[in-house]
């Protein structure tokens, strides 16, 4: 299928030409209700860093739905936030109600526990808004392939090399890898990122747009937990999922541009990343 490719760089200006800006009178109800379903015990960590960055990328209203081990370090640690509560004290096992949202985010630290790979098979046949898919959501994909066949269109995917091999096959090189994303992308109608340094956002027509933004003191646990928030903020503000993952993946490398200038790259740590979000 030597269909032609068309290669994009994602500078400055490609960037904040696709920021909305926000209007005068606009109230949170403008800017979405987003819901974001992360954690397991021993993992909180990574539910906190995607709130957190959700909250920091102009959403209206972000609520997440956690185990119950996570709900006073929810509460505590996310003021902003409200919190359903999963009857399972570990792992996520119930799906909330899920209508009133406007995208949805699911994957840091879920880990791969049957209940959570039965919440996600749920998940996939309720959603009628946007979704991006994350972590171990992503590797529960992997390991039950039926699932894809039922991935809403236009989803966002955000492997790192590791997960995307095991969601699409071994490939020899990073061209061949960039190939079966691209294939990967036009089979289920989704949207990948793949992480690393210059991520490649891979639209589902096969566009592929590089990423110009981020560096190495970002190579650290939970870096991509901060993507997974901004990018379901954007979601679920109405962005297009072509511009939220693209617009997103930019915005994280910057923040993290900013936070190396002030740490340097060995000492900054993800939550450096998020308070560096903005101007
Ligand atoms: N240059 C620029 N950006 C980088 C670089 C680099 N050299 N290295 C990493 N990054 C960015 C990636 O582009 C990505 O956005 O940092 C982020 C890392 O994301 P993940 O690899 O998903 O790491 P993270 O999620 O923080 O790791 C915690 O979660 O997904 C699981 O298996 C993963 O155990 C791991 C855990
Ligand atoms: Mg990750």
């Amino acid at each position: 299928s030597a269909t032609p490719t068309s290669y994009f760089y994602t500078d400055k200006s490609e960037a904040e030409c696709k920021i909305i800006p926000r209007k005068k009178f606009s109230h949170k109800g403008t800017f979405g209700h987003g819901l974001i379903l992360a954690g397991s015990h021993g993992k909180m960590g990574a539910a906190i860093l995607s709130g957190r960055a959700c909250l920091r990328s102009g959403i209206g209203l972000l609520s997440m739905h956690i185990p119950g081990c996570g709900y006073e370090i929810m509460q505590i640690s996310i003021p902003e936030a409200m919190v359903t509560v999963d009857p399972d004290h570990k792992h996520l096992s119930k799906l909330p109600q899920i209508e009133s949202y406007s995208a949805i985010g699911i994957g840091p630290g879920v880990g791969k526990e049957k209940v959570t790979v039965q919440l996600l098979a749920t998940l996939l046949k309720q959603i009628k808004t946007r979704l991006l898919i994350d972590a171990d959501a992503l590797n529960i994909l992997s390991e039950n392939p039926y699932l894809l066949d039922h991935l809403p269109e236009k989803t966002v995917l955000t492997p790192h090399p590791k997960e995307f091999q095991r969601l699409a096959g071994e490939s020899k090189n990073e061209y061949e890898r960039l190939e079966l994303a691209r294939d990967f992308a036009k089979k289920h109608k989704v949207i990948i990122c793949l992480k690393g340094a210059n991520t490649a956002v891979v639209l589902s027509n096969g566009d592929v747009h590089f990423n110009s933004t981020g560096n190495a003191g970002m190579a650290t646990g939970g870096t991509g937990d901060v993507l997974t928030g901004i990018i379901t903020s954007l979601l679920a503000q109405g962005y297009e999922p072509e511009d939220a993952a693209i617009l997103g993946v930019y915005q994280h490398g910057l923040a993290g541009d900013k936070a190396s200038e002030i740490k340097g790259q060995s000492a900054m740590i993800a939550s450096d990343v998020i308070d560096k979000l903005g101007w």
